[in-house]
């Protein structure tokens, strides 16, 4: 394939950012999936700043827009109705008016205002729009810590896989025992006839998925309640250092806009986090691990949650380890970086979160692998994945050792990501 220059790449990536533009939101693909997805949003966000900041500020705004009362910003906020979607508005009946789903997914809000505001050109609009969001952002952050950690451990627990992200991860299969499939009645997937079966979530995992959105559903929704109620909690160390490193950046942010109390309760949460981090770090694996609150005990699976706290102000010599792990892993997969660990009996290199590489997911790491000083292997994950879009344009994911585009197609986020990729780094 001949190579693209890099202004093609730029403006292919801008066409389908506007492609899934619906003017104050941004959906992930149109038919797979038709609304507005929380981290998809924010990271979406540092994309489009690089094409038009005001666009850029909507975007968070619109998911701000649709904060509970309570302070949890909801995964999804399902602005237009649309069937091709499943489970949709009428199986979460969250009674909001405006429909939303009633769990969360990664913080990563707190880290888009603050790269936004950072890189502004206009600074007079930052400083407004950024002001405004941190309050909503510091509420977010501070429900986090209430609802997902009653015990006060420094550390949130998920209570439903779809808030890592990572919805299919192998992480989840062990908690996943405790979770029943009775009663859910039968239901449509609709996400089957968008995407190839075989690159998305089994049957069982989804019964799953259902069961506790259902159990949820049968306690209205009520955070005081559904951590305990909970049979899935799971402590997952990449989500909670996207929400260490959301905590820490909008800490800076507050000091720098005279936020003194923000400032001072987001760096307080860091900094007991960063701690209690350190205690789910396995000396096997040499990576971070996710722990079942449950069951009581740490999951020893190799996957890229336990990769991804690289992009928190983690200790030096984890941050190295990080990076070897990366480089072990690239010696099996020519493509960068998978979501599992290729030399695990589990991996599967085209079923989701399960052995696939996701450009998201590349970005966040070499962005912490850069404040960690690692700028090699940054710079090899970073041409990797524009190597990717290359070869099979703007994927949903990749499989990490063939290359083939898997699930969705022109997607959002990784157009955004190639973006940020074209703008920022040193020899992409
Ligand atoms: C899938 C992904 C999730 C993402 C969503 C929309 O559910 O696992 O991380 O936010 O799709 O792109």
């Amino acid at each position: 394939m001949t190579e693209i220059t890099k202004d093609t790449l730029f403006q292919t990536a801008v066409d389908v950012l506007h492609l899934n533009d619906r003017g104050t939101y941004t959906v992930p693909t149109s038919g797979l999936y038709p609304f507005q997805w929380n981290w998809d949003s924010c990271l979406v966000a540092l994309g489009q700043r690089h094409v038009d900041e005001a666009r850029a500020w909507k975007e968070l705004e619109t998911l701000f827009a649709h904060q509970w009362d309570d302070g949890m910003v909801p995964h999804i906020v399902f602005h237009e109705m649309d069937d091709g979607y499943f489970p949709g508005p009428d199986v979460w009946k969250t009674g909001r008016s405006t429909p939303t789903t009633g769990i969360t997914q990664p913080a990563v809000a707190g880290f888009a205002v603050n790269r936004l505001y950072e890189h502004a050109k206009d600074k007079t609009l930052a400083i407004e729009k950024a002001q405004a969001l941190l309050h909503g952002i510091d509420r977010w952050h501070s429900w986090f810590y209430h609802y997902r950690d009653p015990k006060n451990t420094g550390l949130v627990a998920l209570i439903h896989p779809w808030e890592a992200g990572r919805d299919n991860s192998v992480d989840w299969d062990d908690p996943f025992d405790s979770v029943p499939t009775d009663g859910i009645g039968a239901y449509q997937r609709r996400d089957t006839q968008h995407a190839s079966a075989e690159h998305r979530p089994t049957s069982e995992q989804y019964d799953r998925y259902l069961w506790l959105v259902q159990r949820f559903r049968s306690l209205g929704w009520d955070n005081q309640q559904l951590h305990d109620a909970s049979p899935f909690q799971v402590v997952d160390p990449g989500f909670n250092a996207l929400l260490i490193r959301s905590c820490a950046d909008i800490s800076a942010l507050a000091e720098t806009l005279g936020e003194q109390e923000i400032a001072a309760r987001n760096k307080a949460f860091a900094n007991k986090a960063l701690n209690a981090l350190d205690g789910l770090w396995s000396d096997r694996l040499n990576q971070y691990v996710c722990f079942d609150r449950v069951k009581g005990s740490t999951i020893e699976s190799p996957s890229v949650g336990g990769l991804i706290p690289v992009v928190a102000p983690i200790p030096k010599e984890r941050a190295d380890a990080i990076a070897a792990r990366i480089n072990e892993w690239g010696e099996r997969c020519q493509y960068l970086v998978p979501s599992h660990d290729p030399a695990d009996a589990s991996f599967d290199s085209k079923r989701y979160w399960r052995g696939p590489s996701w450009l998201i997911v590349n970005y966040l790491i070499a962005d912490g692998l850069r404040n960690a000083g690692i700028h090699d292997v940054a710079a090899n994950i970073e041409k990797q994945s524009l190597k990717l879009i290359q070869k099979s344009g703007f994927a949903e994911y990749y499989d990490p050792i063939s290359g083939e585009p898997c699930g969705g197609k022109t997607f959002t986020w990784t157009a955004a990501m190639v973006l940020e990729f074209l703008r920022t780094s040193d020899d992409a």
